[in-house]
């Protein structure tokens, strides 16, 4: 029986794929390191500073330059984030949130991101969860489960009545290793321990009777 839903943010509420990769782009030219959409797409759902590792593959700097450099990425992506409007969450994720809300089901969000709740506040949702589980309360990151065990504790949900839904491999394996239900949308669909795969995010609806 499902009574929960955690949703990772980015790429399942709403998109902030261009403004990492503008951030990181900035950071790659200035190092003279090359970078592009497709080692971008790579960074989904990964940590920012293995995110960092990511970017410099191939090249060795000291730990505290690539302190500094993570920094520099987050104030050029924070700059961006302050774009953010309400109209980048489109009326069906919008629409899926109030419907499972009035059905009673207990709605998380589970990211990585230490930027979560700017990013909520910007697009108008911050106050629209049960509970928020982020990069700012966890030592591990995805495919380590614990942001959305954090996320489950805060509905008062066991993981196996929670969905988890999410567009990276690593948010499906953290889900499977917490033993919450994965529900795939986007990129993460190509993971074959999805149990669902959806195409939008009111197909949950069809999930959650
Ligand atoms: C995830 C993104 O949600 O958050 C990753 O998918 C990102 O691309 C990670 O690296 C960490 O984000 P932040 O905002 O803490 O740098
Ligand atoms: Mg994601």
């Amino acid at each position: 029986m499902i009574r929960g839903v955690i949703f990772d943010l980015d790429g399942v509420i709403l998109s902030t794929d261009d403004f990492h990769y503008q951030a990181w782009k900035k950071l790659a030219d200035r190092l003279k390191i090359p970078f592009d959409r497709e080692k971008n797409n790579r960074l989904r759902g990964v940590s920012r500073m293995a995110s960092l590792d990511i970017v410099l593959e191939g090249y060795t700097f000291s730990e505290e330059e690539k302190l500094a450099f993570a920094e520099e990425k987050n104030n050029t992506y924070r700059v961006l984030l302050n774009t953010l409007t309400p109209e980048f969450v489109n009326n069906d994720v919008r629409d899926t949130l109030d419907e499972l809300k009035s059905r009673g089901i207990k709605i998380a969000i589970g990211s990585s991101s230490k930027n979560t709740k700017l990013i909520l506040s910007r697009v108008g949702l911050l106050n629209a969860f049960n509970a928020i589980a982020d990069g700012t309360d966890i030592k591990n990151s995805k495919p380590d489960p614990e942001v959305f065990l954090i996320a489950a504790q805060r509905i008062g949900l066991e993981p196996k009545e929670c969905i988890v839904v999410e567009d990276a491999f690593a948010g499906i394996d953290a889900a499977v290793a917490g033993g919450f239900v994965p529900v795939a949308i986007g990129d993460a669909c190509a993971h074959k321990k999805a149990k669902y795969r959806i195409t939008v995010l009111s197909d949950l609806l069809k999930i959650v009777e």
